[in-house]
């Protein structure tokens, strides 16, 4: 289930960031918009209770989300979407998984994992900029589902088609809201035309 957030507003976006020149101030608050738009998709389906309410003129009959939200940024490029993560949820906990592509084959290692184990009924939402061949994203799901969480949804800025079909196979009940789905993986497993390493690009580390 794979989303991909067509809008202009995040078209405009998408191309500010990936232009090469663009730094890395301008860069993290892009992301950050474009994650507020996605989250706004991704978030209609959020379980809601009904409250009343009384305005200077009446009552009226209103409701409020009822959902006990995990956020799990997947270090440490997914940290550029939490100040927007937690803008729209400022009421979710928050998990942390860190895990570096190795550079050559592109293998997912994990070096940190510090998440909340799941007491039931819980949506976790894993952020990531990037889902290239899907490695990260998919170990990521796959650690939560061994800390017993069952409502799960990804989001992420840029899918490669290599990283989709992965992600598809091994976590096909996940749903996944992307704002760009771009062309193919190049030899060194980057996205392109992609926005280049979008940690780098996050934290000025060029
Ligand atoms: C990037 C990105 C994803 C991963 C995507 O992280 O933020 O986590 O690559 O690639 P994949 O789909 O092939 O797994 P990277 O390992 O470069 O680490 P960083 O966030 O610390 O820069
Ligand atoms: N990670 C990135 O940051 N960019 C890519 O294109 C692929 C993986």
């Amino acid at each position: 289930m794979h989303t991909v957030v067509r809008h202009p507003l995040i078209n405009h976006r998408v191309t500010l960031m990936r232009d090469q020149t663009t730094p890395p101030k301008l860069f993290r608050e892009l992301v950050g918009e474009i994650t507020e738009f996605l989250a706004f998709e991704a978030l209609r389906d959020l379980n809601m209770r009904d409250v009343d309410v009384v305005t200077p003129v009446a009552k009226a009959r209103g409701a409020l989300v009822n959902e006990h939200v995990v956020l799990v940024p997947i270090l440490r490029a997914g940290m550029g979407m939490m100040n927007a993560m937690l803008h729209v949820l400022p009421y979710a906990k928050v998990g942390v998984l860190g895990m570096q592509r190795n550079e050559a084959t592109a293998e997912p290692m994990a070096y940190y994992a510090k998440v909340p184990p799941a007491k039931g009924g819980e949506l976790a939402i894993v952020v990531d900029p990037m889902l290239a061949t899907g490695g990260s994203a998919c170990d990521a799901v796959a650690q939560l589902k061994s800390l017993g969480y069952k409502r799960i949804k990804f989001l992420n800025l840029i899918s490669a088609p290599e990283g989709i079909a992965k992600f598809e196979r091994e976590h096909p009940e996940v749903p996944v809201f992307t704002a760009v789905k771009d062309e193919r993986l190049n030899s060194h497993f980057y996205i392109v035309p992609g926005l280049g390493d979008a940690g780098d690009r996050i934290f000025g580390t060029l």
